[in-house]
């Protein structure tokens, strides 16, 4: 059975030869000043790299004002397009396929990250809960600022630009970021946009930005180099669209017109894009939801583990699944499920902001035994 996630697959321009692909995970370990990746990230994406598999990065600002978090990545300067650079040599060399996760967060940021302005959003409503500020602490998020309509147009060219800075910088493709509450989500779902212009209202104009960046990121790297991730049923960031139907059937259609390579769907198991360890019971699989009205490749995630992936996939569901925390903690992830072995545990306290520390010190297979800050390693079975 586990052996479904063992065959090989076809996404857009690609053939990958399994289908446990590493989900985007924000890690907050850029260079400073300038937010750029580094020799610690390089080897990070190293140990994570297989023949045949797909990474898709942590969420990469596309613009300085893109930024919601310290120390995360950027694909808008020269410094930062070298320092990718390095992680994408790396992925290839090891014949891993590696896409960037293309990210603007619109109103979940803070002024601090700005030079004192106020984050941009669709409308002028600020997000429940606490921002990251410039020096890694938590202040209530600030009521963002409402994009002129003039400036859409700007935010989309960033897109573009940081799409064409991925290409120089030898990613495989891009992953636009639609989903966890940010802001191509805030766009989407009605709570957050209050607009009164063509990019808000109906399900058609709140979709427009979406599908502007879609062909924007196409026309520069090819539709099947490009992929989209969406959280249709999320609620992390404030997000939480009272009829989520209606709008993604009609998105996931209107994006199936511009034949992406794929589209990624985070599962509603998952609370909060990854931010609790709570596994929601009785709650529908998305995947299952839109699986028709999408006829490429689809990414599941969410709580999965690689039985459940296979599973999806032996149903149908989905054609491969994207795993996060598992990959956070294993290397290896795919040959250790090849292999049946135990996982490593992952330690939530790592997860953002530091060093080499539950970052790149997790053992793959083989190595000595895994002691996450002086306690014991509790192995976790597939
Ligand atoms: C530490 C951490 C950082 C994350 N960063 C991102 C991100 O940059 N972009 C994104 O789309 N999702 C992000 N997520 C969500 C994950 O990609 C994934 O959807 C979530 O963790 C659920 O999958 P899992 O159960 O396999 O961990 C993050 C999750 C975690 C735990």
């Amino acid at each position: 059975m586990i052996q479904a996630l063992f065959s090989p697959l076809r996404i857009g321009a690609f053939e990958l030869s399994h289908r446990m692909v590493m989900a985007p995970l924000t890690r907050m370990r850029a260079s400073q000043p300038g937010n750029v990746p580094h020799a610690l990230n390089v080897e990070y994406y190293r140990q994570r790299a297989s023949q045949g598999g797909l990474i898709v990065t942590e969420g990469a600002q596309i613009s300085p004002s893109g930024q919601g978090m310290p120390a995360t990545p950027g694909i808008h300067s020269q410094a930062q397009i070298e320092g990718w650079r390095g992680v994408t040599q790396a992925v290839h060399d090891k014949g891993g396929l590696i896409f960037l996760q293309l990210w603007h967060v619109g109103r979940v940021s803070h002024s601090s990250l700005h030079g004192g302005e106020r984050p941009v959003a669709p409308s002028a409503i600020a997000a429940p809960g606490h921002a990251f500020t410039a020096t890694f602490e938590r202040a209530p998020f600030e009521t963002p600022r409402a994009l002129e309509t003039a400036e859409i147009a700007s935010v989309v060219a960033d897109y573009a630009q940081a799409a064409r800075n991925a290409q120089q910088a030898g990613f495989d493709g891009v992953e636009i970021h639609g989903a966890n509450g940010y802001l191509l989500e805030q766009f989407l779902q009605s709570r957050s946009n209050r607009r009164t212009d063509a990019y808000g209202g109906s399900i058609e104009n709140r979709s427009r930005i979406v599908l502007e960046v879609a062909a924007a990121v196409s026309d520069v790297f090819g539709a099947d180099r490009v992929g989209i991730r969406l959280s249709p049923f999320g609620v992390a960031n404030g997000s939480g669209e009272e009829e989520p139907l209606p709008l993604y059937r009609d998105l996931i259609e209107q994006l199936a017109l511009q034949n992406l390579a794929y589209l990624h769907l985070v599962e509603p198991r998952a609370s909060g894009a990854g931010q609790a360890d709570v596994d929601h019971q009785n709650v529908p699989f998305a995947s299952e939801l839109f699986r028709p009205h999408w006829p490429n490749a689809l990414i599941a995630a969410g709580n999965y583990t690689p039985s459940t992936a296979a599973a999806a996939i032996e149903t149908g569901r989905a054609d491969a699944v994207a795993f996060g925390r598992l990959f956070i903690a294993n290397p290896d992830l795919p040959e250790r499920t090849r292999q049946g072995s135990v996982l490593n545990p992952y330690d939530r306290a790592t997860f953002y902001g530091g060093g080499a520390e539950g970052y790149i010190d997790y053992p793959a297979l083989g190595a000595s035994a895994y002691r996450a800050r002086g306690t014991p390693a509790r192995p976790t079975s597939v």
